[in-house]
């Protein structure tokens, strides 16, 4: 079972953290990467393969690496193709790059209404509360860290700087993502989606 003890469990090749077990500490905070704060802009942090496996069969990875070690769908564009400015077919596996473009890739998928979104829970990110919350069908919170990979097929050498989350975007999206709910949290947000953006009311005191 991938969650039965606590610690780093490589069952399926894509490490995970048990929450429990989660280190803490700065010695230990030296060793998280992949996050905005921490990863001076990489972009190629590549999503364990099977994770992606797991989920497939993909179409479409609209933003994958010039040389990839692994194929995550069955067509793929690259940062040559721009991806963003490329018409999208079936079903897409989205890890889209991180940081301020994040938003466009999501928008691109909510339009296109047929995928699977890979990025971290930065739940009250207005990313999160414009592409997401009220726009996807389904969410689930992956237990524990990934480990993601170099575009060498290497794992890295850290777990990844945040959690996790992967986002559904169609009715068959949200089945697949059912089916593996025990890898972490399900939730539908069935109340948000009914919702325009602007409708929800804006409480906390910093901004996304
Ligand atoms: C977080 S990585 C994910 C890679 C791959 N999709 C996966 O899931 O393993 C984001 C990828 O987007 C690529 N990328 C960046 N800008 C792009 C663009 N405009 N069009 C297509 N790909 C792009 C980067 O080269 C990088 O490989």
């Amino acid at each position: 079972m991938l969650f039965s003890r606590p610690g780093r469990c490589r069952c399926w090749g894509w490490a995970v953290d048990s929450l429990h077990a989660m280190p803490s500490g700065p010695a230990h905070k030296k060793c998280f990467a992949h996050d905005r704060s921490q990863d001076h802009g990489k972009e190629e942090w590549l999503t364990p393969p099977d994770l992606v496996n797991l989920l497939g069969p993909f179409d479409l990875d609209p933003c994958s690496p010039v040389r990839r070690p692994w194929n995550t769908a069955a067509k793929h564009y690259t940062v040559l193709d721009d991806g963003l400015l490329q018409p999208w077919h079936g079903r897409v596996w989205l890890n889209p790059p991180y940081g301020a473009e994040t938003g466009k890739w999501l928008s691109k998928l909510v339009r296109h209404g047929d995928g699977v979104a890979l990025v971290f829970a930065r739940t009250e990110t207005a990313m999160f509360h414009k592409h997401i919350w009220p726009m996807a069908d389904a969410l689930l919170f992956l237990r524990g860290r990934l480990t993601f990979f170099n575009v060498d097929g290497t794992p890295g050498k850290c777990s990844a700087g945040a959690p996790s989350v992967l986002i559904a975007y169609g009715e068959g999206n949200t089945a697949r993502l059912r089916e593996v709910a025990h890898f972490g949290a399900f939730v539908m947000p069935m109340s948000l989606k009914s919702r325009a953006p602007s409708e929800l009311p804006l409480l906390g005191v910093g901004r996304g």
